[in-house]
């Protein structure tokens, strides 16, 4: 406790702010859908600007939707931060989020404002990022396999076992995977096609991030990830490449939510204010995360992949973000494709 205070003033003071603004500013429970380093660059700056003492708890898109589910007769979040935007939608349908409409919506791409509109004001994009498939060139050209440049370039038998993808229950990647591939292909085809995948596909990781790690890493080839996430992985070093594929791909619109029943209702307001300015979302970048800022004003690093070469599906966020189709999906995926042996 006496550290966590020490540790607070220090920050707030650091800033300029007074102890004692530091201490009646009271605090925020923040769940964080991004990266991690993206997650503690956020509260740290905004602690040091606002004297409010920041908790955050990193969750998937998936889990984050789950822990909203469970704290609602108690909430004990106050923000939701991040993570794909269907089950910020399936948040708003279900009432665990308040209406809030930010003075700064103006400001934001038509794509994040209509995410806020069709929640009912309930939630708004703080991001956007094509899905994609990234590879490790090393070890393709080791084991000498082309880089998949399609979807249909997945099923291939060379790369049995050496496909990884996360969990669609608890990763908005591998869920916006699911709702991208039934809304190219047809849900009956499209699931075929997953099973097809399903044998080459070595593990299902829990968070959305994990495979793309894992292709860096060279613990598997091929990675079913948001391609913004592979310009951090090759600022470390690793030999690690992208493509969209040739038939289309889906979109996520980050997201960002005010919790109902939010026991620290102004801070997160000032917080949710706050994130949606062009300095807040330089934060990404800085952070080593690539996701296109939903401020039209921040400006844009060169790392950031260019929707303008990309070929996209036109994806439903309405449909896919409601709760009995992102279940339904889900169930059925688990039925018929994670339950088959590999
Ligand atoms: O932070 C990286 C990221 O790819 C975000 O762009 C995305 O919203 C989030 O991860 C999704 O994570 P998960 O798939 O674990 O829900």
């Amino acid at each position: 406790m006496k550290k966590t205070h020490r540790s607070l003033a220090a920050l707030a003071l650091a800033a300029g702010a007074s102890l004692a603004q530091a201490q009646s500013a009271g605090q925020l429970n923040v769940v964080c859908s991004v990266q991690d380093e993206w997650c503690s660059l956020m509260s740290t700056t905004f602690t040091r600007s606002s004297g409010i003492k920041v908790n955050v708890l990193k969750r998937g898109s998936g889990e984050a939707l789950a822990q909203l589910i469970a704290e609602r007769a108690n909430p004990k979040t106050d923000v939701w931060f991040g993570g794909t935007g269907d089950p910020h939608l399936q948040a708003a349908e279900q009432d665990l989020t308040v209406a809030y409409k930010s003075p700064s919506l103006p400001q934001l791409h038509p794509w994040a404002q209509a995410q806020a509109e069709q929640s009912g004001w309930r939630t708004v994009g703080v991001y956007s990022g094509p899905l994609g498939f990234a590879f490790n060139t090393e070890l393709l050209a080791k084991k000498k396999l082309a880089a998949p440049k399609c979807w249909k370039d997945l099923l291939a038998p060379t790369l049995k076992g050496e496909v990884q993808v996360a969990n669609p229950a608890s990763s908005g990647t591998a869920y916006t995977m699911i709702a991208t591939i039934v809304q190219l292909m047809g849900e009956d085809k499209a699931f075929e096609y997953l099973k097809g995948l399903h044998a080459n596909v070595s593990q299902y990781t829990r968070s959305g991030t994990g495979p793309i790690k894992a292709a860096a890493r060279g613990e598997t080839t091929v990675s079913i990830s948001f391609v913004h996430d592979a310009p951090g992985e090759q600022m470390q070093g690793f030999p690690i490449a992208t493509a969209t594929p040739c038939e289309g791909t889906g979109a996520e619109i980050g997201s960002m939510s005010i919790v109902k029943g939010a026991r620290n209702l102004d801070n997160a307001k000032k917080f949710y204010e706050w994130a949606l300015t062009p300095a807040a979302q330089q934060l990404g970048v800085a952070a080593k995360q690539f996701q296109l800022p939903s401020n039209k004003t921040t400006p844009l690093d060169s790392r950031i992949p260019d929707f303008r070469t990309i070929k996209f599906i036109h994806y439903d966020y309405a449909k896919y973000g409601q709760s009995a189709e992102r279940k339904r999906l889900i169930e059925r995926w688990e039925r018929e494709v994670n339950s088959l042996p590999r």
